[in-house]
């Protein structure tokens, strides 16, 4: 039995900093994986932190090929949606991801991988993000009500045994700015057609709009995902870092291309107030495929 990467399942973790690096020589992209897996966390029961290690995907089928999950690609090509809507494309090498209880471990251990790391890859992207009234979004209203329980998210996120990747997962990691005016400036009743859930307890509303965020997304249609998103920015100029997990790439990429309305032509109502400032897929590996590079 292969054991997935624990960060993606430890919820509770209210901050949280993502490092997207470019390796210098793509050459040595072996050399970089074994400095990348030997990462060492601290362990410490009230103060620990949390790593999610992940690969562009075409980088990790050069490193170890037989591990490689089959047709798995970076967002290589910005999605271009209906109504001159956009989603770019701004695929990194790999991506660090730290979790913890507070900043001040988080910072320091950035700064070590960043310092670990700089003879071979270089920092491009840094994100820091902190939760916001207990469980939601910078819009206001809850996020990950639809996510499956901690005993169905590992079949939802995970490649199953079995298949090359096992215990692995298909990671989307994308940074989308909030327009805070235009939506505040909206009554509540109408962001809640927007998102299609009631903003103080995330009912799910009856008649949600085709073009409402959850209609566009919907996990019927195009399959379970487990969602980490979590809010990003300053008072002036800030979002939503969504972090979704999947078995599949399929069920992202197809609820991207929903949200951009090349599904059925009804482009997601909430990307008329919020843009995507950044778009990568990462494969990240099982801890045993981790392992096979020290
Ligand atoms: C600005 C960016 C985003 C914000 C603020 C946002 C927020 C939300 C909120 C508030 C909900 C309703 C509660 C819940 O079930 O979690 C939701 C649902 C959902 N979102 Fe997003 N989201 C964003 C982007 C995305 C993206 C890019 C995807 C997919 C690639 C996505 C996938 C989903 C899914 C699958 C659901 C549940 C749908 C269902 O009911 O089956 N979201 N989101």
């Amino acid at each position: 039995m292969y054991t997935p990467q624990a960060g993606i399942f430890a919820l509770g973790t209210s901050s949280h900093a993502y490092l997207e690096f470019d390796l210098l020589d793509a050459a040595k992209c072996k050399q970089f994986a074994s400095t990348i897996a030997s990462i060492r966390e601290p362990r410490t029961t009230t103060g620990g932190v949390n790593f999610v290690i992940g690969f562009r995907p075409e980088l990790w089928r050069k490193i170890l090929p037989d591990d490689a999950p089959a047709a798995v690609e970076g967002f290589n090509k910005n999605i271009q949606g209906i109504e001159d809507f956009v989603m770019p494309a701004t695929q990194h090498d790999a991506l660090v991801w730290l979790s913890g209880s507070g900043y001040d471990v988080l910072f320091d251990m950035a700064r070590s991988v960043i310092h670990d790391l700089a003879a071979q890859a270089t920092l491009v992207e840094e994100t820091s993000s902190w939760a916001y009234r207990h469980n939601r979004d910078l819009t206001g209203f809850i996020d990950g009500s639809e996510n499956p329980t901690l005993l169905d998210a590992p079949l939802d996120a995970l490649l199953p045994e079995g298949v090359p990747g096992a215990a692995g997962s298909v990671l989307l990691l994308q940074k989308w700015k909030h327009n805070v005016a235009e939506w505040e400036a909206l009554p509540v009743a109408q962001q809640e057609r927007i998102m299609g859930r009631t903003k103080p307890d995330s009912t799910e509303l009856e008649n949600k709009p085709e073009d409402s965020h959850v209609a566009r997304t919907d996990q019927d249609e195009f399959g379970h995902i487990f969602r980490r998103n979590m809010p990003y920015g300053n008072v002036e100029d800030h979002g939503t870092v969504f972090v979704g997990f999947s078995a599949e790439q399929k069920r992202l990429s197809r609820m991207l291309d929903s949200m951009a309305g090349l599904v059925n032509g009804q482009r997601d109502a909430l990307t008329r107030y919020t843009q995507p400032l950044t778009g990568s897929y990462y494969f990240v590996p099982s801890v045993d495929s981790l392992r096979r590079l020290q």
